[in-house]
């Protein structure tokens, strides 16, 4: 463990690790586990030089997402991986109605609202249009193939349908802001990238916001703009924006990163097929929990220190910026014995896929929804899949902000 007595000067602070071990694309970096042994509050360099700090543990990265004294702020936190082409050095306040990046009271406000929106009859809604979907996808695949790409046929198309739902967006609109996310959702953009990718989301919600406000339908974003909240188009835009950007990119990730792995983890494939099944929809379960767990699409999430904090026994200083690593806390050996298997067999719960504390992922349910109902109706339908290429030539998506694959190539025996 850590010595208390070790001064900074003597851990260098080292960039945030990406590199996964060759061979083992659903593991992360190995460097964490060896942070999270020896020094579980370290050093770490930001890519705009900024020295701040990197949490390995899963009992501390629960205590930074919950204490008060950790603020989310867009223009106090340092960006920790590269983002925007300028080493992630732009740091202005977050515009009007992105939540995510405020802190109380202003974050409390949004959340508020848009929580009262997350209705169970709105996920009841959602859960047959995910069935609904979910079939017309697989009808497509079996007309196409086989070979499929996975991620362009199943795994992106059924949250973005979703989010299009939820939202009210025409699911003629879906190339462009699919376009405009994966944009932002790239690391190493360039600003001007961004800043195009941006202006296309808030043209596009714009365009929706007046499009609801004459002519309301069943839908979240016109609820919103005809509801008594009092949101100006501007916070509007924005807050469908961070819907639209936190929706699918996560879900389709995770939705194409847990095929590859239950392709390649035949035992535990058996239990989704012949194990009791999903239980209710929208609640946890174990399958799409660990799956939740051992893939940790999202690396981390950043806060910065609103005062002087001792964390671990370590002491952040106001102004410095913490990094929680969410694949190194859900790969915890103190919290999940055995860690590194996926094991469906694993008492539910515990997890920080979603994050913990009042930022917690405002979609968790409707995630659990989609990825309950994708991933059993994949396997139900085509029994004998798998991948159409050796395991190491599937391109992992090392280069993105959200972990998952670009491509997932994927047969079957076609029926005669
Ligand atoms: C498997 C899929 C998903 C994963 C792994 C995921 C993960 C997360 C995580 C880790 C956070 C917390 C970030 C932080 O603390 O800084 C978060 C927040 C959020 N997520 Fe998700 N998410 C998923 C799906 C969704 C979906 C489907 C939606 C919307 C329909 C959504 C909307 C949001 C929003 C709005 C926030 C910000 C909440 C706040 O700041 O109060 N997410 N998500």
């Amino acid at each position: 463990m850590r010595q208390s007595s070790d001064p900074v000067q003597e851990r260098p602070a080292r960039p945030l690790p990406t590199e996964r071990p060759a061979g083992c694309p659903f593991d992360p970096p190995s460097e964490l586990a060896t942070l999270r042994e020896e020094d579980p509050v370290s050093p770490m360099l930001y890519p705009d030089g900024h020295i701040g700090w990197l949490v390995t543990e899963h009992v501390l990265t629960r205590q930074v997402l919950a204490d008060a004294r950790f603020g989310a702020r867009a223009d106090l936190v340092h960006s920790p991986l590269p983002r925007a082409g300028a080493g992630g050095s732009v740091r202005r306040p977050a515009p009007p109605g992105v939540f995510s990046q405020m802190d109380p009271p202003q974050h409390t406000r949004y959340r508020r609202l848009l929580a009262g929106q997350f209705t169970v009859r709105r996920m009841r809604l959602l859960a047959d249009n995910v069935r609904e979907i979910t079939a017309g996808r697989l009808d497509a695949m079996e007309r196409q193939g086989p070979v499929v790409d996975l991620v362009e046929q199943y795994a992106l198309p059924i949250p973005s349908l979703v989010i299009c739902e939820l939202l009210g967006v025409p699911y003629e609109d879906r190339d462009r802001f699919q376009h405009d996310t994966e944009v932002l959702m790239r690391m190493g953009t360039s600003r001007e990238e961004t800043i195009a990718a941006f202006v296309a989301v808030q043209e596009h919600m714009a365009e929706l916001v007046a499009a609801k406000r004459a002519e309301p339908a069943d839908d979240l974003l016109s609820d919103l703009v005809n509801g008594d909240g009092g949101l100006t188009d501007e916070e509007l835009i924005n807050v469908g924006g961070v819907l639209l950007a936190a929706g699918f990119e996560t879900t389709a990730n995770m939705i194409a990163l847990g095929v590859f792995a239950l392709l390649r983890h035949p035992d535990q494939l058996a239990v989704l097929r012949d194990g009791p099944g999903i239980t209710e929809l929208g609640h946890a379960d174990p399958i799409v929990e660990e799956l939740l767990r051992y893939l940790s699409v999202i690396p981390g999430t950043v806060r910065v220190a609103m005062e002087d904090v001792v964390l671990g026994g370590q002491e952040i200083k106001a102004g410095q910026s913490v990094t929680v690593s969410i694949p190194a806390a859900n790969r915890d050996p103190e919290q999940f014995p055995d860690p590194d298997r996926l094991d469906f067999g694993r008492p539910v719960g515990g997890h920080v896929a979603f994050g913990h504390g009042i930022h917690q992922c405002l979609g968790q349910q409707l995630a659990r929804v989609e990825m309950q109902i994708a991933l059993p109706a994949l396997f139900e339908r085509f029994p004998g899949l798998r991948l159409a290429v050796p395991p190491e030539e599937v391109p992992m998506r090392t280069d993105m902000l959200i972990y998952g694959v670009h491509r997932l190539p994927v047969t079957w025996e076609p029926v005669a």
